[in-house]
């Protein structure tokens, strides 16, 4: 059964408490938290502070996607406030073997991230130590931009490695999913849709019920 993780980067910042809850009361267990460093990405977000805030209300698994440079540095600090998976990108790290293990020390669990144009066998030595990976579908850095079609073919590789090697690793999809494509993404054997402008644009209630509906 596909997951969805609605990412907070699209929600109303004004509001984000209440976006938060009606998308928990919606029964979602995944929230996705998307970290800028307008380095790694042109974008800036947000950090740590709004993280910690956010943990008090509520009880949705905490998946932490950071789009910063060397994010080795700032391990300790995503789990002290509620991480419960982060994601660190491959591109990011010298030492990716090394900051996966940092991210498991703190007791949380691991993930690697590949930008669509990085190859799957960039994890192909450490995909056994993880947890999750998360395939880019668009060039990260903004909400709302397109799906990019070889994805998919990406994802089907992935699942078959995962099930080759008997894993229980995670496949998770980022960027431009909506009610139109989570079909054929879910086919492909993905395990969580991160969405952003398909949840928090217009009715969250409304636009999780479409997609419920699609992948009954
Ligand atoms: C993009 C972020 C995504 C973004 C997805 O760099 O990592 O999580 O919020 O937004 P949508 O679903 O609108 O493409
Ligand atoms: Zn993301």
């Amino acid at each position: 059964m596909l997951e969805i993780a609605p990412s907070i980067l699209s929600a109303d910042f004004a509001n984000l408490g209440d976006n938060i809850k009606i998308v928990e009361r919606t029964g979602v267990k995944y929230l996705h938290i998307d970290v800028m460093d307008g380095k790694f990405v042109p974008s800036i977000s947000f950090g740590m502070p709004i993280i910690s805030s956010i943990r008090n209300i509520t009880g949705m698994i905490f998946d932490v996607h950071l789009m910063i440079q060397e994010p080795e540095r700032y391990i300790a600090e995503f789990a002290k406030c509620g991480a419960d998976i982060i994601t660190v990108h491959a591109e990011a790290c010298v030492h990716l073997d090394r900051v996966i293990t940092q991210i498991k020390d703190c007791g949380c669990k691991a993930a690697v991230a590949l930008n669509p144009a990085t190859p799957l066998q960039t994890i192909e030595y450490v995909l056994d130590k993880l947890d999750m990976v998360l395939i880019m579908s668009v060039n990260p850095g903004f909400g709302g931009q397109k799906y990019i079609p070889y994805a998919t073919d990406k994802i089907k590789t992935l699942k078959s490695m995962v099930t080759a090697r008997k894993l229980s690793t995670l496949i998770e999809v980022d960027g431009g999913v909506n009610a139109s494509n989570v079909q054929e993404i879910a086919e492909a054997g993905v395990d969580i849709a991160v969405m952003g402008s398909a949840v928090f644009q217009g009715s969250i209630e409304e636009n999780l019920e479409k997609i419920y509906n699609i992948m009954k």
